[in-house]
């Protein structure tokens, strides 16, 4: 019962899209386990770019079943849109081939309205949300008063129900924000409308999952944002309110705990960061403007879900072997290793200083990163075009020492390196 896990080793945006695309052709399912519409997968087939926000990536293989865990926040408008978007680009989208976990939690525009207020309320100490709500939809399943995709098969109870949650929410906007309440009968009205709609897909996916690896078909989870992003492991309180780590595998899928035959964590060749919070390998101007790109393509770093720019910066070892110790990942993939190309001199953050003290290891957990300063290795760069290249044999001396390094800095094997958006654009690393 061959299970795998994917997840993103930094603040998300990795390209996690495109590695779980590569594994999903040999995945029977694919099932995504946290966040909701916080996050952008982006994968290009052909001439087609899909950018998903809440169907795994690996759906966009016409076989492939795509299952929605218990440990997501779903926003029914987005998910009908995509489920359109898959369609009109000629995917099956039936109620045999996707699945929604009757227990996943149900995001409303009340749980949107809090969130932007909750933000605005925050002022200069605000988290750079997404604004989708998922905080607000997390609160309300933590607080034992959330909308369930369950509640959306029971017609009456669903209506009462969005009511009771639209009067509440009306009550925390008004009384604690000063915001503008939302008109409980509209919104009753619309969500009704998409309970008929997702319906059939509501399932039993934990016990899915569960008859899908007893009888021995791949299962791959697909995790969304990252390491450094989760509720519990990341840097707090600049974090999401889900498990991103692989761990959440298990919850936000419903599987008891079983061997896991690959932990799979996705790196950038640099670090990447949205929203607010202490990025001590950050880099500003022109090295910034050249890891970044300029927004025009879709694979330049601007968010897939927000299109804010984002705060770039050299790869940090630091926090990357901390999430090789918190998912227990097994391997890595590293993308975008063709953006480095042109650059002179690359840097790699191998540790940190604050005031005399030197740490190859956080003292306390990535929480506060503020104090710290990087110490940096440096290594060459490389001029060549590496997005033709699809054999390790062909990458020049710099770039595989490059990857070498990270795989020292790591202690786990670098299985992949992407060199460009593309299917193919993907060369398999020789084992050191
Ligand atoms: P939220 O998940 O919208 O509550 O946002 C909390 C933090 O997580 C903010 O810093 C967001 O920018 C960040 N975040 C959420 N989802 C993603 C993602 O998919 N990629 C990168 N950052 C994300």
């Amino acid at each position: 019962m061959p299970f795998q896990i994917i997840v993103g080793a930094q603040w998300g945006d990795e390209g996690k899209g495109r590695i779980v695309d590569w594994y999903a052709a040999g995945a029977d399912v694919v099932a995504r386990f946290n966040g909701g519409d916080n996050a952008g997968h982006t994968v290009t087939v052909g001439e087609q770019t899909f950018k998903l926000h809440l169907i795994p990536s690996g759906a966009v293989h016409p076989k492939t079943i795509a299952m929605l865990g218990n440990g997501m926040v779903i926003n029914p408008a987005t998910l009908l849109g995509e489920m359109g978007v898959l369609r009109a680009a000629g995917l099956e989208i039936s109620s045999e081939r996707l699945k929604i976990s009757y227990a996943a939690h149900l995001i409303t525009p009340a749980h949107k309205a809090l969130d932007q207020a909750q933000e605005r309320a925050r002022g200069k100490a605000s988290l750079g949300t997404t604004g989708r709500g998922i905080g607000p939809a997390y609160t309300d399943k933590a607080a034992r008063r959330g909308l369930r995709m369950q509640d959306m098969l029971d017609p009456a109870g669903f209506g009462e129900k969005m009511e009771a949650h639209i009067e509440e929410a009306n009550r925390r906007l008004k009384g604690l924000y000063g915001a503008d309440e939302l008109i409980p009968r509209l919104l009753v009205q619309e969500y009704r409308e998409y309970a008929e709609l997702l319906a059939p897909y509501i399932a039993d996916t934990s016990s899915l999952l569960d008859q899908a690896l007893d009888s021995g078909q791949t299962v791959m989870a697909e995790g969304a944002q990252g390491t450094l992003l989760d509720l519990d492991q990341g840097t707090y309180p600049f974090v999401t309110s889900s498990t991103t780590t692989a761990a959440g595998a298990f919850t936000g899928l419903g599987l008891g705990i079983r061997p896991v035959e690959q932990i799979i964590g996705v790196t950038k060749c640099f670090q990447t960061r949205v929203g607010s919070g202490p990025f001590p390998t950050e880099v500003f101007e022109t090295t910034a403007e050249r890891l970044r790109g300029t927004g025009a393509n879709p694979w330049d770093e601007f968010g897939t879900t927000t299109g804010r720019p984002r705060r770039v910066g050299w790869l940090d070892c630091v926090l990357l072997r901390f999430a090789v110790r918190v998912n227990g990942l097994t391997e890595l993939a590293l993308t975008k290793l063709d953006i480095l190309s042109g650059l002179n001199t690359l840097r790699i953050g191998i540790g940190y200083r604050s005031g005399d003290q030197e740490y190859s290891q956080l003292p306390l957990g990535p929480a506060d990163l503020s104090p710290f300063q990087p110490v940096y290795a440096e290594l060459p760069g490389w001029q060549a075009d590496l997005r033709g290249l699809r054999r390790w044999a062909e990458l020049p001396e710099a770039a595989q020492t490059f990857i070498r390094s990270v795989e020292k800095m790591a202690g786990i094997p670098v299985k992949m390196v992407s060199v460009g958006p593309e299917r193919e654009q993907i060369i398999r690393v020789e084992p050191a």
